[in-house]
């Protein structure tokens, strides 16, 4: 480790713990990706983390795993006094460490170690906003530490008053027995329970106003959050820093000669999603679910664009969004490509709907796309069935002048009606 690959400017005298990144190579992993790449991502992913100093970071290539300390005992040797020499604190190995290999390593390096869910699942509980991401953060770290039931960061806790998770209640556990966590955890999901009731009541009540829904998903740092600020003019966090965007983030935007929607920035997606929080954060990406329209925003200057976009495909089957969902593919960055690369984005876009190359930043191709997603809105049709009373005959009338019912059914108290329409449409007739 003579020469790191990477070496990261010692940016901000507050951070407090050291810490270096290990991107394990395996060469026998099917989902192998570009070392370089992982390593890079994984620094910006320990970035995101303002209590840490990230020193650097290392590519360690290794032919298979080993189950008691994932490296072999030479490297580990090589890797103690490198470690020692940089003063780290804290490593962060980036991918699944399991608890005997983290407590092996720890007692060999006289270090901290955090694997990439532990890493992860601090950043989320750094930046979770909402009272529900703060909530389901505390539930997904608590159910990752009962696995391992080591005392994995009391030494972080004491050196900078604790990170983001294991605040407040969470304090505690870290000195817990498993029984403890799990009467934590029904506390929790009983809190929860709470705020996901107040939430539907809220949803409920935006329903009624019932404009199209309009999700911008994506892989972290695609640039949701830019692409967001650009169509609505607000000031959503948007910093090179992974997961800027936790919960979600909704607006109302008047389209272009069309007509009102909501447009929602979600949680960035990220490969090896800690299985916890893809169940957690179910609620967080409800809003996905609802949506009308879903713009999946790649970049597509990244040499892994196809991977990270297959991450967030697979991502959204696993939520249960369905596949016959109106959705365009975002290809962003364009500027970031040389203008030949560009040229062959923008042919390859043009030939095909639903996709669309653009730039967040420089504003390129984007009124193509606010006009694709304003004809999605206007020209969608569901089917919809009503009751109406005979005293709603104003509604009726204005159903069948509008050429919207499909069948009508006469019953004691009124009419069951099947309409088609659009959502602009419905929206119209809820304000009648
Ligand atoms: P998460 O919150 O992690 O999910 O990220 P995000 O997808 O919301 O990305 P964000 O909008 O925060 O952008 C990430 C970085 O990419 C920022 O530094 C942006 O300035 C940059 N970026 C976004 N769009 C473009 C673009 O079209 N061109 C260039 N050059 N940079 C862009």
């Amino acid at each position: 480790m003579s020469k790191p690959p990477f070496q990261v400017e010692n940016d901000a005298a507050s951070r407090v713990t050291r810490a270096w990144v290990l991107h394990p190579d395996i060469k026998s992993d099917p989902n192998r990706r570009l070392a370089d790449h992982g390593l890079a991502e994984a620094i910006s992913l320990a970035r995101a983390l303002p209590e840490l100093e990230v020193v650097g970071g290392d590519i360690v290539p290794l032919k298979t795993v080993r189950a008691g300390m994932l490296f072999g005992t030479g490297k580990i040797d090589e890797l103690h006094d490198a470690l020692e020499e940089r003063d780290i604190e804290l490593v962060l190995v980036d991918g699944p460490v399991s608890p005997v290999q983290q407590r092996n390593l720890e007692k060999a390096w006289g270090v901290k170690v955090l694997d990439r869910t532990g890493l992860i699942l601090e950043i989320f509980s750094d930046r979770a906003a909402t009272r529900e991401g703060v909530l389901q953060v505390e539930m997904a770290a608590l159910s990752y530490q009962r696995t391992r039931l080591v005392r994995a960061w009391t030494h972080l806790e004491r050196q900078r008053g604790g990170l983001g998770f294991v605040g407040g209640p969470g304090e505690t556990q870290i000195e817990a027995d498993r029984r403890a966590i799990d009467e934590q955890l029904v506390r929790l999901r009983r809190q929860l329970d709470k705020v996901v009731k107040t939430r539907a009541l809220h949803r409920a009540a935006r329903a009624k106003v019932p404009y199209p829904i309009v999700a911008l998903v994506g892989y972290t740092n695609a640039g949701k959050s830019t692409l967001f600020n650009r169509l609505t003019g607000a000031d959503v966090m948007a910093k090179d820093m992974l997961f800027a965007t936790l919960d979600p983030t909704m607006r109302r935007v008047q389209l272009p000669d069309g007509p009102e929607v909501i447009l929602s920035d979600t949680v960035g997606f990220i490969s090896d999603l800690p299985t916890e929080l893809v169940a957690s954060f179910r609620a967080t990406l409800e809003e996905v679910l609802a949506a009308d329209v879903i713009c999946h925003v790649r970049d597509i200057s990244h040499p892994e664009t196809e991977e990270q976009s297959e991450d967030v495909r697979e991502i959204m089957a696993s939520l249960g969004v369905p596949e016959d969902r109106p959705s365009y593919e975002i290809w962003n960055k364009l500027d970031l490509m040389s203008e030949e690369a560009a040229d062959a984005m923008r042919a390859r876009a043009d030939r095909d709907d639903n996709v669309f190359a653009i730039s967040a930043l420089t504003g390129e191709g984007i009124d193509a796309l606010l006009g694709a997603v304003t004809g999605e809105i206007q020209g969608t049709k569901r089917e919809t069935r009503l009751h109406l009373t005979f005293s709603e005959g104003k509604k009726r009338a204005w159903l069948f002048d509008q050429d919207l019912v499909t069948t009508e059914t006469q019953t004691e108290d009124g009419f069951d009606i099947v309409v088609r329409w659009t959502a602009q449409q419905e929206g119209r007739y809820v304000r009648l």
